[in-house]
């Protein structure tokens, strides 16, 4: 029997603009997903169809159980941290010797085999190295750690990143005078906060730039601009959406003596918080 966990992860910059080859950070935080994987000739497992083609493209046949602090469907990278550590785990119970790298490649051939088409590498490479990453285009530089005290707020409206990720292509089509300077003001704004990343009053005022503009492409909700005015009245550095948005999460860059402030305040709008920081570490034996 063997268990692994990995973590989840938000993007802090850069979301929908990486998609056109600009720079984009996320960054991998503290709640994770555990996988458990036994050898067993009656293979049982949750229907995922990740699980199923961790399985199929292994070779192996087991057993799993999944234990999950990461809401699903929310983008905080779920389906990567369970693809990456049933991988780690099968490869651990079936002695295959897989390196991160190998781990962090087949979880992405996955992801996008099971989302037909396109899935960015950025869940399935931030969630197996943990830390903060900079993704451009195909190349992903780990970036020094920084303490950053973040909250999750989850609008538990339920969104498509394919579907926000066509909204902006469609808009780009339209209007691609408007919007490619919004792509390319989000590029610098990232640009600008891979250099404050360990100031947080500069670093807040770029993550509240960004909503802006990612509002200004129309990936917005309302129930995501409450949340970001709530985070920042609560006394939040910066706010913004966190993923494809449409719905989904927000993240805020907080003093830590204002976390629960801020924390509770999102919960008082019906939403869900989370109180999270920098998981350094990726995948893990447990
Ligand atoms: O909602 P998430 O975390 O899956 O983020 C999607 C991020 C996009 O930039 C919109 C798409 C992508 O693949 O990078």
């Amino acid at each position: 029997m063997a268990t692994w966990s990995a973590p989840g992860k938000v993007f802090l910059f850069g979301e929908h603009a990486v998609v056109y080859g600009k720079p984009g950070v996320a960054m991998a935080i503290r709640p994770r997903v555990s996988v458990t994987v036994r050898k067993s000739r009656n293979p049982s497992h949750a229907r995922s169809p990740y699980i199923e083609e961790c399985f199929r493209s292994t070779g192996v046949q087991g057993s799993v159980y999944i234990r999950s602090q990461l809401p699903s469907s929310s983008g905080l990278g779920s389906s990567a941290a369970v693809t990456a550590a049933t991988l780690a785990a099968i490869s651990d119970e079936f002695g295959l010797g897989f390196s991160r790298d190998e781990i962090a490649r087949r979880a992405h051939e996955i992801e996008r085999k099971v989302q037909k088409g396109r899935a960015s590498p950025t869940d399935t490479y931030v969630t197996t190295f943990g830390g903060i990453v900079l993704i451009t285009g195909d190349s992903k530089r780990r970036l020094p750690p920084q303490n950053l005290n973040l909250v999750i707020g989850n609008t538990l409206v339920s969104h498509s990143t394919a579907k926000m990720v066509e909204h902006v292509a469609r808009g780009r089509e339209r209007t691609p005078e408007i919007v490619d300077p919004i792509l390319e003001a989000i590029g610098a704004v990232t640009m600008r906060a891979v250099k404050s990343l360990n100031k947080p009053q500069p670093l807040g005022r770029c993550m509240d730039i960004n909503h802006a503009l990612l509002d200004a492409l129309g990936v917005g909700h309302p129930e995501l601009s409450k949340l970001v005015l709530t985070a920042r009245a609560a006394g939040a550095f910066g706010a913004k959406i966190t993923g494809a948005g449409g719905g989904g999460c927000m993240v805020a860059l907080c003093p830590k003596n204002a976390k629960s402030r801020v924390a509770g305040a999102i919960d008082a709008t019906g939403a869900r918080s989370i109180i999270t920081t920098l998981d350094t570490e990726g995948i893990r034996r447990e």
